[in-house]
């Protein structure tokens, strides 16, 4: 595995089993300093998560990711993460 620029960011927080009916990581963030992208830091990074997760006895990861967001749409599209469910708002403003 490439190992991330040590001034890269993954952040990654497991939630408790007992609040969601599959137990699943949820990823808060996952940030590459604009100098190093497109270099599969990201990809590289996601998928070492995984095992980790895994290894953690969870069975699913989930996201958020703004619709606008494309580049991190690809992202996630490669490794394999599909929509689920809609989130509905209603802007109060
Ligand atoms: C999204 C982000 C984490 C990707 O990091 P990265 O290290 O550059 O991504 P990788 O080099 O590992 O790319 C893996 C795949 O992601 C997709 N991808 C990455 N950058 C892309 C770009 N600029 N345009 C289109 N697809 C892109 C591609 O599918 C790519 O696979 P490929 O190289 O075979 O085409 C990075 O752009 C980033 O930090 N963006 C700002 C923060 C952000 O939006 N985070 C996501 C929050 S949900």
């Amino acid at each position: 595995m490439k190992l991330p620029p040590s001034d890269a960011s993954v952040s990654l927080v497991g939630r408790s089993p007992a609040r969601h009916p599959v137990p699943e990581a949820f990823i808060f963030d996952l940030v590459i300093l604009p100098a190093f992208r497109r270099r599969g830091f990201a990809e590289d990074a996601m998928l070492e998560l995984e095992v980790y997760v895994r290894r953690l006895g969870l069975t699913q990861i989930s996201l958020h990711v703004f619709e606008h967001n494309t580049v991190a749409s690809a992202l996630y599209d490669k490794l394999g993460f599909v929509a689920f469910n809609n989130r509905l708002i209603k802007k109060l403003a």
